[in-house]
């Protein structure tokens, strides 16, 4: 998964302004806090969490490029239940520096108007800065609102919602009000994504079943709107690949040219999408003349076997990847 080259740019060269060094010092407290668990302990105390512009730098720099990938994804996988979808409003909650917008104008090319919620004067105006580097005069012309969404704040309907890692960040007791609250101001589609942790699961877990009760159908990952077959020890995540740039490298101290950004997420439609017939969960596991599945499906957790005997189905279990869609 790469960036947009117009946003990878952005990035380059708004980082070009803070030397390595502080920013590699920045992003390492950020990451030890991230890891901390005091955001979705409770303890958390609501503050500024990003507060300095050069905060907010770090994070585009060690944390945007894997969100928008795991954004891509989610609502890539809601296009595929949904084609007839064509969303010409979008609104992303907890935006950060706007990054599930650059993801969502990829997606649906057609956005025609943008509204971004976001707590951190930081955070919006390196936003801003990155959108200017933008070909589609949707996220250029985007509207920033800065709002905490915890107190009093109002947007009319949109097409699309997204609160993207954003509920690990809000008190444990208001999610659930937080999540009908943005229901209430979705036209078609809504998403919530959080880190592929346990902690990050149990929190999609929890707006899936409040949304399902809402009368909500979901149209990615699950293959049905029963309850979440998922065992309360297991957790169910995707991962996506995302090339680290050599500045990316320096910044976050790896030597690997890649990392791995594991995410839960729910999509959540007013209108039921696609049947498919099961989402692979885990690897395929590829062995010589089998593949195994781990696949979620409508009667459950499934583990299936193909043989290369069932040459038809074998030849397509072969293209598919942890997070397919399996229409047989
Ligand atoms: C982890 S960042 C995610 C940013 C972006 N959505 C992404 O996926 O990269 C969480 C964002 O939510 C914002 N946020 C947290 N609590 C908020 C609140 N109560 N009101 C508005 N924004 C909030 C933070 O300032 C931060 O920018």
């Amino acid at each position: 998964m790469e960036l947009p080259f117009e946003l990878a740019t952005a990035i380059e060269e708004q980082l070009a302004f803070i030397p390595i060094k502080k920013l590699s010092a920045i992003v390492t407290r950020l990451s030890e806090d991230y890891r901390s668990s005091r955001m979705s302990s409770g303890e958390f105390d609501e503050g500024s969490y990003i507060g300095t512009y050069e905060e907010a730098l770090a994070y585009v720099a060690f944390r945007m490029p894997a969100t928008f990938a795991a954004a891509y994804f989610a609502l890539s996988q809601a296009k595929e239940r949904l084609p007839a979808l064509s969303p010409k409003t979008l609104l992303d909650v907890g935006a950060g520096p706007g990054t599930a917008m650059w993801a969502a104008a990829m997606v649906w090319p057609e956005l025609e108007h943008i509204t971004l919620v976001e707590r951190e004067q930081n955070m919006i105006d390196i936003g801003k800065k990155l959108a200017e580097y933008a070909g589609r005069p949707s996220i250029r012309q985007a509207e920033w609102i800065k709002a905490d969404v915890m107190g009093e704040w109002s947007v009319s309907q949109h097409d699309v919602v997204i609160a993207s890692y954003v509920l690990n960040e809000l008190p444990q007791h208001s999610i659930e009000q937080f999540a009908l609250g943005l229901w209430d101001k979705t036209g078609s589609l809504l998403i919530f994504i959080e880190p592929g942790t346990p902690a990050g699961f149990s929190l999609i877990r929890q707006v899936r079943e409040r949304l399902l009760a809402q009368g909500a159908s979901i149209v990615a990952p699950c293959p049905h709107g029963n309850s979440c077959p998922v065992p309360e020890d297991d957790w169910c995540h995707f991962s996506q690949r995302l090339n680290r740039t050599r500045l990316h490298r320096q910044i976050k101290g790896g030597t690997l040219s890649y990392e791995d950004e594991k995410f839960s997420f729910v999509c959540l439609s007013r209108i039921p999408g696609s049947d498919i017939k099961g989402i692979v969960v885990r690897h395929p596991q590829i062995r010589k003349g089998h593949i195994y599945l781990k696949l979620c499906t409508p009667e459950g957790i499934v583990n299936a076997t193909i043989t290369r005997k069932d040459k038809e189905r074998f030849k397509e279990a072969r293209k598919l990847d942890w997070g397919s869609i399996v229409r047989w």
